[in-house]
């Protein structure tokens, strides 16, 4: 028998209206829950919510259930069983028979005999999966994965199906969402990039090595569309296919317009006797499969296409991080069609902080023997390759629409950024590839101004005139602040779209008796820099 849900679309058209009508929804969890529940479980602290959502006493049976989106949690989320006659009130027209022919949950204990439609009162449900609600702003969505550690109450499966995390929505969230014609995630596990491509694809491919996440893939994206059937817009939901396999051999010969994966990207120690979790370990050591991902990519891209990816890389000793991905970009180009570059460094972490985070990561508690195991496996893991840091970031890759060369940008940006930031990386992706094409006169032929998100702060000593330090900030994008000196302050000062950039650099030139040309070669660099980033447009 199956252990992940299977699709059956009459079954899952009556289980999102039991779902939709118990308020199980983003919303309708956190009006539930309420604010301090919420937040501890975010820190995988059930606790609070465990206690919010204890059942009456005595227990209200079928028919009229107070606390629908409440019992939804505890099964679903919490993995705690519930009494099934309470889960036949949540889910009325699926029933509980429904729902354990959908593979969600089991029966337990009770009499035999009884028909799970018709439940005896001390018969329990027990989730076989996790469940929960998801959304974008047009969506109320489903995700089932595997029950999360926290429901497991210890290790995961190596095998686990991981649902929705922090990776899911920082990619969810950069992803640049044009209307595209095919669509690959790579990676899809549950299928969230999948249900997020349903909105600007028009044929999507998700493929995973797992054949289990294939079947969560499948399920959640068969729930989603019965919203666009409901909605009797079948030709809305945009045809699927889903491959096995690893990397990209299942689709070696397609092309894409857009390709995201959140990979295996965790660098996992090899020859120790350490649990490979499939959702997180691509089976290389180090930083091995995200390298061979980005050489390989190139070559499912159609001209101007865009492949999107998480990523960890290992920095050794002596090297910085640019100088390890000048060099990936390089191997990049011997082996294909040289792609534009843009790394986003997010992280960077010394090996104890990596080990910490992933040895805590499949459910082991620091101080137990476990995780000293993996914590000490990782450090010598590390120490063999001379790795001083790690760096996490996000990765953005453009196969040139014509023959120019190809840009790079090696960024570093550690605060928040704009949330979603997908229209910030589309508007970069455009401002470097203009920039790729014009060349420095052109540039300063433009009348640039800077954008509404952009304020300026001075700093200086009390009772002195002039400020010591300018500092231009952005609001929104990657949120940089760049300190300016006389010459940009001046020209910021002054770029409001009506003057061109070789016009106002003239003239500050006039006004402080420099040399044109001597002001356009230090603020030339800098205003390319700042169109890129979007602080000039
Ligand atoms: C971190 S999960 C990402 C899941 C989902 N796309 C998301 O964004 O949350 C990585 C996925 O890659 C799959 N995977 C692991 N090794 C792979 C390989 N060699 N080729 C393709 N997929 C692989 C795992 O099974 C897992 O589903």
């Amino acid at each position: 028998m199956s252990d992940t849900p299977v699709v059956d679309e009459r079954l899952l058209a009556l289980l999102r209206a039991d779902l939709t009508a118990a308020a199980f929804t983003v919303d309708g969890v956190a009006a539930r829950l309420g604010p301090v529940a919420s937040a501890a479980l975010h820190r995988e602290q059930p606790l609070p919510a465990l206690l919010a959502t204890e059942p009456p006493t005595p227990p209200t049976l079928s028919g009229g259930h107070g606390d629908a989106c409440g019992v939804l949690i505890r099964l679903f989320t919490l993995g705690r069983p519930v009494a099934a006659a309470a889960l036949a009130g949540v889910l009325p027209t699926l029933g509980v028979e429904g729902a354990v022919a959908l593979g969600l949950v089991r029966l337990e204990g009770g009499r035999a005999g009884f028909g799970a439609a018709q439940p005896a009162g001390d018969r329990q449900a027990v989730a076989t999966c996790d469940l929960r609600p998801y959304g974008d702003d047009a969506h109320d969505w489903w995700v089932a994965s595997d029950l999360s550690e926290l429901a497991v109450g210890g290790p995961l499966r190596a095998d686990h199906v991981l649902g929705i995390g922090g990776a899911s929505t920082t990619l969810a969230s950069w992803t640049v969402r044009r209307p595209v014609e095919r669509a690959l995630d790579l990676g899809t596990g549950c299928g969230v990039q999948a249900l997020h491509l349903t909105g600007h694809a028009g044929f999507i491919v998700g493929t995973d090595i797992s054949q289990r996440a294939l079947a969560y893939a499948a399920f959640n994206l068969a729930l989603a569309a019965t919203e666009r059937r409901e909605a009797d817009r079948p030709d809305a939901v945009p045809p699927l296919d889903l491959l096995a396999g690893d990397l990209l051999d299942p689709v070696a010969g397609q092309q894409f317009s857009l390709v995201v994966s959140n990979p295996p990207f965790v660098i996992t120690p090899r020859d120790e006797d350490l649990t490979l979790y499939e959702y997180r370990d691509g089976g290389r050591a180090g930083d091995t499969l995200v390298r061979s991902l980005v050489r390989q990519v190139g070559a499912v891209l159609e001209p101007g296409g865009i492949a999107q990816l998480l990523g960890n890389w290992e920095v050794p000793a002596g090297r910085t991080w640019r100088e390890v991905w000048g060099e990936w970009l390089d191997e990049q180009a011997r082996e294909g069609v040289a792609l534009d570059a843009w790394v986003v460094q997010r992280e960077s972490q010394d090996p104890a902080e990596y080990a910490e985070l992933w040895a805590r990561d499949g459910g082991a508690q620091p101080g137990s023997e476990a995780h000293s195991r993996m914590y000490a496996a990782w450090l010598r893991d590390f120490a063999a390759r001379d790795v001083e840091r790690v760096g996490f970031g996000v990765v953005t890759l453009q196969r040139p629409a014509t023959d120019r060369p190809p840009w790079r940008s090696l960024d570093e940006a550690y605060g928040p950024v704009a949330a979603p930031m997908g229209p910030a990386v589309d508007a970069g992706l455009r401002a470097r590839t203009w920039l790729a094409e014009h060349p420095d006169d052109e540039v300063l032929d433009v009348a640039w101004s800077c954008a509404a998100d952009v304020t300026e702060e001075r700093h200086g000593r009390p009772g002195a005139e002039d400020p010591s330090v300018i500092l231009v900030r952005q609001g929104g994008g990657l949120g940089r602040v760049v300190r300016a000196g006389t010459l940009l302050a001046a020209y910021l000062g002054v770029a409001d779209g009506e003057l061109t950039a070789r016009a106002a650099l003239e003239a500050i030139a006039t006004v402080l008796e420099l040399d044109p040309a001597d002001v356009r070669a230090e603020v030339l660099p800098q205003l390319r820099d700042l169109v890129a980033d979007g602080l000039l447009v």
